[in-house]
């Protein structure tokens, strides 16, 4: 069996030569993902943007200065966490993922993560969010914790979405600072309370973990 960092490795070099869908035709690099394999949480966006499909990595951008600023805020480095996104190659003009790339994409986000094995995945945005949870509503699930598989998955808003509204923003930067006390509960019971049917309102006082 391959160790950690050689799957990852792997992984990366297919992404990099993927053919599976349009977007490789249009996109200059593919952006696998970078950061800490070890770290107990990642933090999963939509797919790569202008700077991001020029410089082969995730959140460089606008969106990404925001998200490094949100993770000091909180007492993290962006290099002692992993990044990465659903989609491995940018979109023209930035226009929605279709479903049959996100398809096309899927596996390898499924194994990078099974790879990582992380506590906590935060989902940056919609389509992320809609990954793990189809039936999600980013506006009505944000800020809360829902089972998925394996997996404990916060969602908020993407920072590109709050950089737009400053409504958003205000979610966006409330929701983020939840996350260490998140983690710190999920390590300590290395269980989630709650599960997809019967998930608390996350604007009832909960978040659906008692905290
Ligand atoms: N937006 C994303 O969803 N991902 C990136 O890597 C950059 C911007």
């Amino acid at each position: 069996m391959l160790s950690k960092e050689k799957t990852i490795e792997q992984l990366e070099n297919n992404i990099r030569v993927c053919q599976k869908c349009r977007l490789c035709k249009t996109a200059t690099k593919a952006v696998p993902g970078e950061g800490n394999i070890n770290s107990k949480i990642v933090f999963i966006g939509e797919a790569p943007g202008e700077m991001e499909d020029k410089t082969g990595r995730p959140f460089v951008g606008r969106a990404g200065q925001l998200l490094e600023k949100s993770l000091e805020k909180i007492g993290y480095k962006r290099e002692n966490v992993w990044i990465g996104n659903i989609i491995k190659h940018r979109p023209p003009q930035n226009r929605d993922p279709l479903p049959d790339e996100i398809a096309a994409c899927e596996g390898f986000l499924a194994m990078q993560l099974e790879a990582i094995s992380p506590l906590l995945i935060v989902t940056l945005g919609r389509f992320s969010m809609n990954y793990f949870y189809p039936e999600g509503k980013i506006s009505r699930d944000r800020g809360r914790v829902i089972r998925s598989g394996p997996y404990n998955v916060y969602p908020v808003y993407h920072p590109a979405a709050a950089l737009r509204n400053p409504g958003m923003m205000k979610d966006f930067l409330s929701d983020f600072v939840g996350i260490p006390a998140v983690l710190k509960k999920l390590e300590s019971s290395n269980t989630v309370t709650s599960n997809i049917p019967d998930v608390t309102e996350h604007d009832d006082g909960q978040l659906g973990l008692g905290l």
